[in-house]
């Protein structure tokens, strides 16, 4: 069975503390939300999964991890100042307030009154006070897309690592949109994280590799365990394109709410870092930039040959770690028909995205003997396995089982006597819900072979 709704991840994702409402206890703060002990290794793992396909599979891209506070002429000469806004419109009638292209037939959805202001721009970053004095000047701002400080730092990882054109720079973290309405759970939201490469290329070279990075892009999700079948490419018509954006394709995906926007991959051709270059008048910058940029470097590179200065094109694949997240708890999930008449929820998590990698399960709470070599089992695989192992004594098999089906664990390890006597134990899997058993000499093999951890 797989007609869940976004309800049933809400509530799994309470119940076994993948994720929480931000500040709950005080009511909640609209538009955040926390992630709890599992949801922290299913985050961490799936970025983690990103930064190897961008960074340890492929020699042409570095990381960074840069401020999240932004000095505001960045944000300026990218034009986010200007244009990083959504419509916003209010109801006369019960004074809510609302995105202007999230309304249809012109009426509120709140009380359905038809008495709407015209729409008007609402810039979207939250700034900040920097500094002990107030004076309105000594301010930054959250970083709305943590792609400026890659361009700004443009030099400094050229001059450090050098490479030639075509190049990436990589960067995961926190970036921060005062969205109107947030809404559907942790789809948009006030806090998050990206996964965002800009990949510099040759102009000219742009739109070959435009497409491959779509292409690349898609592989990684289905890798992830998102059907194909699920995702869609849309191009962003012209009229809605961002401003710095020559073309854009964006990843959807059919979340339980409806197809929506999982990852964009967009153009960005040179207007980032000819916006943000010095001496913009003797470079050759094809994007309409606010000129005399007060930024002191020249973001640009040196053709070997002809000695020309060329200011990059950029690809830019951006992926949210959150819808990320959702995307895939949603494609896991499934409740399964057991013989006996019975239900169990079974989150078919890829192994490399699971928060438990393996659970140790003594048969017997209260045995010293075997939870003594439970203990010594976990002890030995967590040292073998990167991830998390645990061990669950809680005495109950039938119901350990259930749980780690519904959180996504692999297999489970189960001690008993016999394991005592001749150093096997019970392999459990999640998904065939089989029993092997495998002698200690042979576990560590038999996990890497069978799951990959
Ligand atoms: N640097 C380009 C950029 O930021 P974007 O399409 O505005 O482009 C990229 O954002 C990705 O960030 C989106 O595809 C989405 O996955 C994620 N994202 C954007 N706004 C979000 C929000 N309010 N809540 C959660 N994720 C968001």
């Amino acid at each position: 069975m797989n007609n869940h709704t976004m309800e049933d991840l809400v509530s799994l994702c309470k119940r076994r503390g993948f994720i929480f409402q931000s500040n709950e206890i005080y009511g909640g703060l609209q538009g955040l939300y926390d992630y709890g002990p599992l949801g922290v290794e299913l985050k961490n793992n799936l970025k983690q999964s990103w930064w190897k396909s961008m960074i340890y599979d492929r020699d042409d891209i570095e990381g960074i991890d840069s401020s999240i506070l932004t000095n505001p002429l960045v944000l300026k000469y990218s034009g986010h100042e200007d244009t990083f806004s959504d419509p916003l419109l209010d109801c006369r009638n019960c004074n809510s307030r609302w995105r202007a292209d999230h309304i249809a037939d012109n009426k509120c959805p709140g009380c359905g009154s038809e008495d709407l202001t015209d729409p008007r721009p609402f810039n979207l970053m939250f700034k900040t006070n920097v500094g002990p004095v107030e004076d309105g000047n000594s301010f930054a701002y959250l970083r709305p897309e943590t792609a400026q400080n890659i361009f700004t730092n443009f030099k400094n990882v050229l001059d450090s690592t050098p490479h030639p054109l075509p190049f990436g720079i990589a960067q995961m973290g926190k970036a921060f949109r005062n969205e109107i309405t947030p809404r559907n759970f942790i789809f948009r939201v006030r806090e998050f994280e990206q996964m965002e490469l800009e990949f510099f290329v040759k102009p000219g070279e742009d739109e070959e590799w435009h497409k491959n990075w779509t292409d690349l892009r898609l592989d990684w999700w289905e890798d992830q365990g998102i059907a194909r079948d699920k995702l869609e490419l849309y191009h962003v018509p012209r009229d809605e394109l961002a401003h710095y954006s020559k073309a854009t394709v964006d990843i959807m995906y059919k979340y339980p709410h409806g197809l929506e926007e999982l990852e964009g991959i967009a153009n960005r051709t040179d207007f980032d870092l000819g916006s943000h270059t010095k001496g913009q008048k003797e470079l050759k910058i094809s994007a309409k930039v606010e000129e005399n940029t007060q930024s002191n470097a020249k973001l640009a590179v040196q053709d070997l040959e002809t000695k020309e200065w060329i200011v990059p094109y950029v690809i830019e694949p951006s992926a949210g770690v959150d819808r990320g997240f959702l995307a895939i708890l949603n494609e896991a999930y499934r409740i399964e028909e057991l013989e006996d008449n019975k239900n169990r929820t079974v989150l078919g998590l890829k192994p490399h995205l699971a928060p438990i990698k393996l659970a140790v399960i003594p048969l017997k709470k209260n045995d010293e003997n075997i939870v003594k070599a439970s203990r010594e089992l976990k002890n030995k695989l967590q040292q073998a396995i990167a991830g998390r192992v645990l061990l669950e004594n809680t005495g109950n098999i039938g119901k350990s089982y259930r749980k780690h089906d519904e959180i996504g664990t692999p297999a489970c390890i189960t001690v008993d006597f016999q394991s005592i006597e001749d150093n096997t134990f019970t392999v459990r899997d999640r998904d065939s819900m089989t029993q092997e058993r495998v002698h200690l000499d042979e576990v560590r093999e038999f996990l890497l072979q069978k799951y990959n951890i």
